[in-house]
């Protein structure tokens, strides 16, 4: 067995036994195109925990061909190479660059990595799907974007929540006037807090840009970009106890509250946090709550679970009051997809919701609410994407 996984605890057991299933619920969303795929050459950095959710999905998918691996931590990149036969593993990014060719590299590393590392990968022309965030600021990001272009490769940052049916479900309600006049959204999502590494609490880490960057990447989808915010920021927990330091300061929040306005009189609240009583832990399948709401004149929709693991939308109107749940089959969507999403659109050209533009505007939010709680002050927002996505 695979100690490095093993250690990483209940949470990478529930999810590598949910993604036995998940992975399965892929298969109709890419059989249509499985018969003479074009795989696409793929590296991996970072074989940590969601590791174990991502090389499962990557390594079924008709669309990639896995061939190297890479981590700090060459045990974990060798422990998974063993799991899922890949050939080629690496000690670090340059390595893993100038070894066996790929096109694609899916990083999986430390928050505080992505940047450095998506920079390296784009100049050395591959196309990269990031874990969230894509780099560190909105300057950064938009550098990187530019990069790409420049070197005709694509980039791309999960989470991947707008390309869920419950979302699709939602923007058109909301497109189709079904709420009336869309006055206000409230949004939530927390739970403990890692326990497995330090760097979810280091600068640059904390509950907005692991937690409440799904509710940003929902909202802004919904409701469009946000035009200027508030936010309130504290660390209730100042000292945690992780896997891979032990005994930490927390340097970053881990409590969140932000308030948006969108334009057009629309204002939404985001709530996220590392210390929420949370008796599904990082499981989401039994999260039942409405996490999003969204409520208009005429009528209200709340998605029932999280929005990266949504169940069903529920959606009252004045002429149907009583709540009515909707969209509740998944379709293939399975939120440990987006890498596997972003080969098959470089194999088959298929262009996905997720755009690296609204992820850099998400990042935006997140450094202007630390801006916004350092100096109490209202901060307004410069970057935009295209909006609506969903017709
Ligand atoms: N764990 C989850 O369930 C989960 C879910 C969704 C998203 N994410 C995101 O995935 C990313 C990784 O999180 P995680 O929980 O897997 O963390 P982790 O600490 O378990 O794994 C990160 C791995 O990256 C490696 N690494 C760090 N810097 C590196 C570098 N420069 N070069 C090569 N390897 C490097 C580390 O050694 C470690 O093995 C984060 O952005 C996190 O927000 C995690």
């Amino acid at each position: 067995m695979n100690p490095t996984v093993l250690s990483l605890s209940r949470r990478d057991f529930t999810k590598t036994a949910l993604l036995a299933g998940a992975a399965v619920a892929t298969v109709p969303f890419v059989a249509p195109a499985a018969a003479n795929p074009r795989r696409i050459r793929t590296g991996v950095i970072g074989c940590g925990s969601v590791s174990n959710s991502y090389l499962p999905v990557l390594t079924r998918s008709p669309f990639v061909e896995v061939v190297s691996l890479c981590d700090l931590k060459p045990e974990r990149a060798r422990q998974q190479a063993d799991r899922f036969k890949v050939g080629a593993v690496y000690p670090h990014v340059e390595a893993l660059l100038a070894g066996v060719p790929f096109d694609l590299l899916v990083d999986l590393t430390d928050m505080q990595a992505h940047e450095q590392i998506n920079r390296r990968a784009l100049e050395a022309g591959k196309h990269v799907w990031s874990e969230k965030p894509i780099a560190n600021t909105l300057a950064a990001g938009q550098e990187l974007l530019r990069l790409a272009q420049s070197k005709g490769t694509r980039l791309w940052g999960a989470p991947i929540t707008v390309q869920s049916p419950q979302f699709a479900f939602m923007a058109r309600q909301l497109r189709a006037g079904a709420l009336g006049r869309v006055a206000a959204a409230h949004a939530f999502y927390g739970h403990e807090g890692p326990s497995w590494s330090a760097f979810f609490y280091e600068k640059l880490g904390g509950s907005m840009p692991d937690l409440a960057v799904y509710n940003l990447t929902s909202l802004t989808g919904l409701l469009g970009p946000v035009q200027r915010l508030t936010a309130l920021l504290s660390i209730v927990t100042p000292e945690r106890t992780v896997d891979d330091k032990g005994k930490i300061q927390v340097a970053e929040e881990d409590n969140a509250m932000l308030l948006m306005d969108h334009g057009q009189g629309v204002l939404s609240h985001v709530q996220s946090g590392f210390n929420y009583f949370n008796p599904h832990g990082h499981d989401g399948k039994n999260e039942h709550r409405h996490t999003i709401q969204i409520t208009g004149s005429h009528g209200y929709l709340g998605l029932v679970g999280y929005d990266w693991e949504p169940q069903g939308v529920e959606l009252a109107t004045h002429d149907q009051p009583k709540l009515v749940r909707h969209a509740t089959d998944a379709q293939g969507y399975i939120w440990q997809q987006g890498a596997a999403l972003a080969a098959e659109c470089l194999a088959t050209g298929k262009e996905l919701l997720v755009t690296p533009e609204q992820a850099l505007h998400v990042l935006e939010i997140i450094t202007a609410a630390r801006e916004s709680a350092a100096t109490g002050r209202r901060v307004e927002l410069k970057s935009t994407f295209k909006w609506p996505l969903v017709a």
